[in-house]
């Protein structure tokens, strides 16, 4: 998709996509670097809100060969282009459904919990924590939540809800990027 049709998408659905221009290759490398994402021992990660994949890209580049990627986008023509650059790898299921529900589809893949959740939504806009409540739920001790914003305005849910969050600042982003990380203890 070109940077115009995901302008227009931010557009039309600016309360669930939150932006108007997908993120750059500098955030995607911050959300699933090393430092943050143990990939050796990681079977089950969960993204919510792909957009049209560049953070999907980055964790297929890291992501063992015999783990799995449960991709969420509630947005069809955002699902549409994922299926187009990514149902060819097997190791991903791409989801158009909305991401509350990412308990039963971590089940149905045949997994208890997920290793880590790496979040999109913009929950600046979005007021309900039920999204985060679930992936709090659903992580295993010790696994990660990541979360993208382009400021701190949510830390202080975050942190309600998992007692911790650290964050990574990213500069090289429109706008610069806060990338939240929270360890389920
Ligand atoms: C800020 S955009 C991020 C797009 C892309 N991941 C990127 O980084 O460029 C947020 C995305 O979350 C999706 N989204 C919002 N609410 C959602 C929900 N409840 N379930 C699944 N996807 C959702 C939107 O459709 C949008 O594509």
């Amino acid at each position: 998709m070109g940077a115009l049709k995901f302008f227009i998408q931010g557009i039309k659905n600016f309360k669930e996509v939150g932006t108007f221009s997908r993120s750059s290759h500098f955030v995607a490398k911050t959300m699933t670097k090393d430092k943050h994402i143990d990939w050796e021992n990681t079977k089950c990660v969960v993204e919510l809100g792909a957009g049209d994949g560049p953070i999907t890209k980055q964790i297929l580049q890291k992501l063992r060969p015999d783990a799995k990627l449960l991709c969420f986008e509630i947005n069809k023509k955002f699902a549409e282009e994922l299926t187009e650059k990514f149902a060819h790898d097997k190791r991903i299921t791409i989801i158009n459904d909305d991401a509350k529900k990412l308990g039963e589809y971590i089940k149905d893949a045949g997994f208890q919990e997920a290793d880590y959740v790496l979040s999109e939504i913009p929950f600046v806009i979005i007021p309900e924590d039920d999204i985060i409540e679930q992936a709090h739920k659903n992580l295993k001790n010790g696994g990660k939540f990541i979360q993208l914003h382009y400021s701190l305005a949510a830390k202080k849910r975050y942190e309600r809800i998992f007692n911790n969050s650290e964050i990574d600042f990213v500069m090289l982003n429109v706008p610069p990027a806060f990338i939240h990380i929270c360890e389920k203890l």
